[in-house]
């Protein structure tokens, strides 16, 4: 018996980095997945490289059309949804003074809006059929400090623990666990883009920024995706049962809370 068994997830963002790597996780763990992704040529990509128990999804979670269409084709190919990663997300880095409102608003509608957007659709979708589910909110260690060039980005990643809370606290006399996972610093093609506005801003060399925030964190190396799968499957599975509105770190040490 695998600790997925029977269980269909929708991954928002999965096309590629952590999101593609829980939907490979989740699969091997016996669930079938909707590879749920702005990008439909990754989501394609994703699902052709997991197999038949995926399924590619277009959906941009700040379009709330486009969140329900997704979650109904969700339904309709597996049968309903046990469990959704609200992973999908933009970083944004400036300072202060040069922060634009259109990079303000995108990131919150993405980051912010599409968590509660999409926690919503699948919570209606889960109370109507009583679906005991779970929920699972991709935060950051941005969550819960600022950082100097990163004033946007951060501010949504401690909205989603915020809405992690009250979600949590909210849907749980339904039957359903809400919880967050915050990450530290994961190699990939997110990191590649964190890299070249660090180089920017500071002045640094392409690669450099990676470096020195592999050597900073206490366990001596940036995160791959694959380390952050276990917390992904724990959440999703019945071991979480009695577990509500947290957020878990991550991080190799980076945060302690
Ligand atoms: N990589 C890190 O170091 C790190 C650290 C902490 C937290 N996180 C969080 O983990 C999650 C995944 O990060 P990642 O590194 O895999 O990011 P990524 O940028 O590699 O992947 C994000 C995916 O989301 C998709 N996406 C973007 N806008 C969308 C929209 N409107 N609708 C649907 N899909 C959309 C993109 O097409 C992409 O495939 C994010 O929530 C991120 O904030 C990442």
């Amino acid at each position: 018996m695998k600790r997925l068994d029977g269980k269909t997830a929708l991954i928002t963002g999965a096309g590629r980095g952590i999101g593609r790597a829980f939907a490979k996780a989740y699969v091997a763990e016996g669930a079938r997945v909707a590879i749920a992704d702005i990008d439909l040529d990754r989501a394609h990509d994703a699902a052709r490289e997991i197999g038949v128990d995926a399924v590619a999804v277009e959906m941009d979670v700040t379009d709330r059309n486009s969140i329900d269409a997704a979650v109904t084709k969700t339904a309709s190919v597996f049968g309903q949804v046990d469990v959704l990663i609200n992973n999908a997300a933009q970083f944004t880095a400036a300072p202060i003074v040069e922060i634009t409102h259109e990079d303000y608003a995108r990131a919150f509608d993405i980051n912010v809006g599409g968590t509660l957007f999409t926690m919503q659709s699948v919570a209606r979708h889960m109370i109507d059929r009583g679906i005991k589910g779970k929920i699972i909110n991709m935060a950051s260690q941005a969550g819960r400090r600022g950082e100097a060039l990163v004033a946007v980005y951060c501010a949504t990643k401690a909205a989603v623990i915020s809405l992690t809370q009250s979600a949590g606290l909210n849907l749980v006399s339904h039957g359903i666990n809400v919880n967050a996972i915050a990450p530290g610093v994961v190699d990939g093609e997110h990191w590649d883009g964190v890299d070249a506005l660090f180089a920017k801003y500071e002045g640094k060399a392409l690669g450099q920024k990676k470096r020195e925030v592999g050597r900073a964190v206490p366990i001596g190396r940036m995160a791959q995706a694959e380390d952050l799968t276990g917390m992904a499957v724990f959440l999703a599975s019945k071991d979480a049962d009695y577990i509500v509105a947290q957020t878990y770190n991550v991080d190799g040490g980076n945060w302690m809370s």
